[in-house]
């Protein structure tokens, strides 16, 4: 049966290299992310050695990153590691405010169950509106310089600052390093499943309730469309992408290869009974889809759309339908950790 859907779909090939892939949506979609810095530094700025019942001191730490262009750009990031002096699984929380606790992030609950976590917001790497001028974007696009078809959106900078908390992560020894999961919700979940396509260091690329241009195939998507999202989105995509509004079918890739191109590591996808906006079935297929790049284990689920309470761990890629909505919640949370907990 869902093989079948697929078929209907007309959903482009994978191409043949993992890096043909991420090249084409880079290029379409949400533009090439900004260069690595030559060089990084970071400075603790404060300590909340209560957090967690003083289990997981808080630590706001300020990155500094030193662009090719000679350019410094900074932020701070927020780091609970457990206090019990050994090394760590983390989460990487892509968020959407800085202060904690925080609705979207069950830190204690996550500190006792094994895992670091860092966070940061993203409206202190550029804000979530149109203005290329602010933040990462203004370092970026020096003097309101026009942005050309193909440069960063703003999901490429949150990824791109992703990818600098990682490299700070790195660093730690009380981490460790290749059992990092990014995680976003909605937006943030466009931008932890492209930050886990650009940078292989992630272990898990976990998208809570994406939708359209992140976990969702395109293709006979329902609720929101390429066109109601560059309408009101435009900022989060590079310019190239514009052209696909209500010409989805014309789009030489969709998003089952966003998934695809974290393979052969970790993806993970949920879905909200009730956010008909993100269409759950549609993010199904695209997991269905991406499993066919994994290969035989990819994606372990059964042959129908999903129904609220499925709850798929056997591959590669994760998925759960969760009853309610729009939201990135406790149960979620305890899904990924579950999954994880298999595969670490
Ligand atoms: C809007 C947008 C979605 C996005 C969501 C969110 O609903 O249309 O694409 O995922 O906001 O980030 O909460």
């Amino acid at each position: 049966m869902l093989k079948e859907r697929i078929r209907q779909l007309h959903l482009p090939p994978f191409p043949q290299s993992r890096p043909q892939a991420l090249d084409t949506l880079l290029r379409e979609e949400y533009g090439y992310l900004p260069p690595k810095p030559v060089s990084m530094s970071w400075e603790e700025l404060e300590t909340n050695p209560r957090f967690c019942a003083g289990k997981a001191p808080l630590k706001k730490v300020q990155l500094n990153c030193l662009l090719p262009s000679g350019r410094s750009f900074a932020f701070p990031v927020y780091c609970a590691v457990p206090a019990d002096g050994k090394a760590h699984p983390a989460f990487l929380h892509i968020n959407f405010r800085t202060s904690l606790p925080d609705m979207y992030q069950p830190s204690e609950e996550l500190c006792d169950n094994g895992y670091a976590v860092f966070t940061f917001c993203y409206n202190d790497v550029t804000r979530d509106n149109g203005d290329f001028t602010d933040g990462l974007a203004g370092v970026l696009f020096e003097n309101g310089e026009r942005r050309a078809d193909t440069d960063c959106g703003k999901i490429a900078m949150w990824a791109w600052a992703a990818s600098r908390v990682m490299d700070y992560i790195c660093t730690l020894p009380e981490i460790i390093h290749d059992r990092v999961s990014v995680i976003g919700h909605s937006r943030l979940g466009k931008t932890a499943l492209l930050a886990g396509a650009t940078d292989e260091r992630f272990f898990c690329a976990i998208s809570n309730d994406s939708g359209c241009s992140g976990a969702a195939v395109t293709r006979q998507k329902q609720g929101e469309t390429v066109k109601d999202i560059v309408d009101r989105f435009p900022y989060w995509f590079c310019k190239n992408y514009y052209k696909y509004a209500g010409r989805e079918s014309e789009m030489p890739f969709d998003q089952h290869w966003l998934i695809g191109a974290i393979a052969p590591r970790y993806a993970y996808v949920c879905s909200a009974a009730e956010d008909l906006w993100a269409d759950p079935e549609s993010e199904h297929l695209a997991c269905v889809a991406a499993g066919e790049v994994y290969g035989e284990g990819g994606f372990v689920t059964c042959d129908r759309p999903p129904r609220a309470g499925d709850i798929f761990h056997g591959g590669r890629i994760g998925y759960h339908l969760r009853a309610g909505l729009h939201f990135l919640s406790r149960e979620d949370w305890l899904n990924y950790i579950s999954f994880l907990g298999r595969k670490l």
